[in-house]
């Protein structure tokens, strides 16, 4: 357990370079069970959600080393069951359905974990795979799927662009017998990312990037490597924390297509952005920003994950902001965090409507969740005074070294654990 002291108040200035994303990374560590040969990965961030991933590889039977990049070697698969693997503290662990079915025709997982946002349910992955000619129950808090004549292509309709459903059923495509076109697509980073590792690894894949994917599956995958791209998300959130302080920062190594959604909102909130070579953003230092209204949606949508931050920022907005969140049924779990920091903010259904303070003041707030918490640093970051945000574990299993990725950029945080703090705050 780990706990962020930050002593609120200073600009931050510098430059910040974004870690491998996380979310494309998870999905590529599910995929990489589809191979025969040696997969090597750069640029994968040094996160707890990875490193669970890792575990659930490890115990399939794949060897996994960390040097330089991440090295996943295919051993003898001696293992379907993931049921004691930590698969069920994360979200992206529902990816090896597909990655399982494809490779040997059965597997047995807990019900996925993850940010505690709402209700999540599984069905459009489950419907997918069905389609594909799996064959999926839940039996004791597990799912156990079979596919006993192998997966075959289908045609997918998803009900919602869903990033999971999307990659689950482009992961079982891969080894499928023949196409599966999945219509309604999610077009977000980390879909356009695994896709490309799939091509590197010589399937045939059609329609990256948009609302109707092709992928021809292949009898057998071999293996590759791949370079993992910057996380538009972390990037967002330092871009949002600059903003926050009142500071300049410059975050590079991001393709700033993916950060589109943010910097017009930030723009429309009076905060002046440089987007540089495609690759680099520098947020320049900007007055009070003004309030505006967002509403989350799929990609090319605004992203649900970066609404806790957005609403960190506004809520020292000059006037009045509205956040309608349409994506998860309950992700305002930061707001009662952010009352205690001064906030004014009203919660009606998932629509916050927030009344700009001037300042926020510094308090000792809990993480319930990776965005939540990281919202939390954002706002004890602009805050005057102290404040000690608990449940970092939650923040630590998508952003590498955030303490002293701040601290680099002029940021007074400490990370310390439950004891220490005890005696710091
Ligand atoms: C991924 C991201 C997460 C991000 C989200 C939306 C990973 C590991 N996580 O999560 O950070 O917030 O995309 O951008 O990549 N839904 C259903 N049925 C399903 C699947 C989803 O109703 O079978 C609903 C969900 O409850 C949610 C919405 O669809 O309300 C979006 O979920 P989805 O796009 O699937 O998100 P994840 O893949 O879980």
């Amino acid at each position: 357990m780990s706990v962020l002291i930050i002593d609120g108040g200073t600009p931050l200035k510098g430059r910040v370079t974004a870690q491998g994303c996380k979310n494309s990374a998870l999905a590529i560590l599910a995929a990489a069970a589809l191979c025969e040969d040696k997969v090597y990965l750069t640029n994968v961030p040094d996160i707890g959600d990875v490193k669970t991933m890792m575990g659930i590889l490890r115990s399939l039977g794949y060897k996994v080393t960390w040097g330089n990049g991440l090295t996943i070697k295919p051993g003898v698969i001696k293992n379907y069951d993931l049921t004691h693997t930590g698969a069920g503290a994360i979200r992206g662990s529902l990816l090896f359905l597909g990655a399982l079915l494809g490779r040997l025709g059965k597997v047995v997982l807990p019900m996925p974990g993850g940010c505690n946002i709402g209700t999540r349910p599984i069905d459009l992955h489950l419907k997918g795979l069905s389609l594909m000619g799996a064959d999926l129950d839940i039996q004791g808090g597990n799912i156990v799927g079979v596919a006993p004549g192998g997966l075959k292509g289908a045609y997918v309709y998803l009900d919602f662009p869903s990033v999971g459903a999307t990659e689950n059923i482009m992961i079982a495509g891969a080894l499928a017998n023949g196409e599966t076109t999945i219509e309604n697509a999610a077009q977000d980073q980390q879909v356009v990312e695994l896709g490309k590792f799939l091509m590197a690894c010589g399937v045939k894949i059609h329609g990256l990037g948009t609302k109707v994917i092709r992928v021809k599956g292949k009898k057998e995958i071999g293996g590759v490597t791949f370079r993992i791209s910057g996380d538009s998300i972390e990037a967002g959130t330092y871009a949002i924390a600059a903003a926050a302080t009142r500071g300049t920062i410059t975050v590079d190594g991001v393709d700033v297509t993916f950060l589109r959604p943010l910097l017009f909102k930030l723009q429309e909130a009076g905060i002046e952005v440089v987007v540089t070579n495609g690759h680099e953003v520098t947020v320049l230092p900007s007055p009070r920003p003004k309030g505006i209204t967002i509403k989350t949606m799929p990609f090319p949508g605004f992203p649900t994950d970066l609404q806790p931050l957005m609403m960190s920022l506004l809520a020292t907005a000059e006037g009045r902001s509205v956040i309608t969140e349409t994506v998860y049924d309950g992700r305002m779990g930061h707001v009662s965090e952010l009352w205690k920091m001064g906030a004014n903010i009203e919660v009606e259904g998932n629509t916050a409507i927030i009344t700009g303070v001037e300042k926020l003041t510094g308090a000792p707030v809990v993480a319930n969740n990776l965005r939540a918490g990281a919202a939390l640093v954002v706002a004890g970051l602009s805050a005057e005074g102290r404040t000690v945000v608990y449940g970092m574990e939650h923040v630590m299993r998508g952003y590498s070294n955030i303490h002293q990725k701040l601290r680099a950029l002029d940021a007074k945080v400490e990370l310390v654990s439950d004891e220490e703090a005890v005696n710091i705050a």
